[in-house]
């Protein structure tokens, strides 16, 4: 079944706590931190306070997903905040193995992004690490962004590089998810949705979350 799990920069933010637990309450697997540094994204969001918060505010795994410039010093900071997973950037750091195995020491799952415009074929070296890769399908940022229609074949390649070394971490699809391309997101090998704004706009987290499920099912 499809991990959904809903970016909370999406989220109210005079109302983080209340958020976080409506959307355990509908239904979601994980709740998505997007950290960004103004440096790497072009944004500013959420210090480790805010997984220190969630934390308090539920059971649910808290997924963070670090744009940020330097991950080697901030993936083992989140970890300890609270994060189950803690998603650097391949674009981001020289040392991304000894920036994971600092994350897996703090505690936390390390996990992998790549931005549109970065090849699957960079991951060659570094497969078995990580025990979840993050597919962007807008570039980081923002939340509302419009969907890059490669995407599914990029998590398509993926599965398929991942399968011929008999590796089976999380596949993870973050950004521009809606109810119409989630199935051929999950055909293509994704087992996590995130999702901002197609989720907080609907008024029913309930309903979304189950229609998001159904579609990335397929069979509505
Ligand atoms: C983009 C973030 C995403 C974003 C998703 O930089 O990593 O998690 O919040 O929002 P939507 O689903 O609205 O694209
Ligand atoms: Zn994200």
């Amino acid at each position: 079944m499809t991990i959904i799990a809903p970016s909370l920069l999406s989220a109210d933010p005079g109302r983080f706590r209340e958020e976080i637990q409506a959307m355990e309450a509908a239904g979601a697997d994980w709740l998505h931190i997007d950290v960004m540094d103004g440096h790497f994204a072009p944004n500013l969001t959420f210090g480790p306070w805010m997984l220190e918060m969630a934390k308090k505010a539920t059971s649910l795994p808290l997924d963070a997903h670090l744009m940020t410039s330097d991950p080697l010093k901030y993936g083992p900071v989140f970890a300890k905040a609270g994060a189950d997973y803690v998603t650097v950037h391949i674009e981001a750091t020289p040392h991304l193995d000894r920036c994971l195995n600092a994350i897996a020491e703090a505690g936390a799952k390390p996990g992998v992004a790549l931005n549109p415009a970065t090849a699957v074929s960079l991951l060659d070296s570094c497969l078995s690490l990580p025990q979840l890769f993050l597919i962007m399908g807008v570039n980081p940022g923002f939340s509302g962004q419009p969907y890059i229609p490669s995407t599914a074949d990029k998590a398509r390649r993926l599965r398929a590089l991942l399968e011929s070394r008999d590796l089976s971490p999380l596949v993870s699809v973050d950004g521009g998810v809606n109810y119409k391309n989630a199935f051929s997101l999950t055909s293509a090998g994704a087992d996590v949705l995130v999702s901002g704004s197609v989720l907080f706009q609907e008024k029913d987290y309930k309903a979304a979350i189950g229609r998001l499920r159904a579609e990335a099912s397929g069979i509505v």
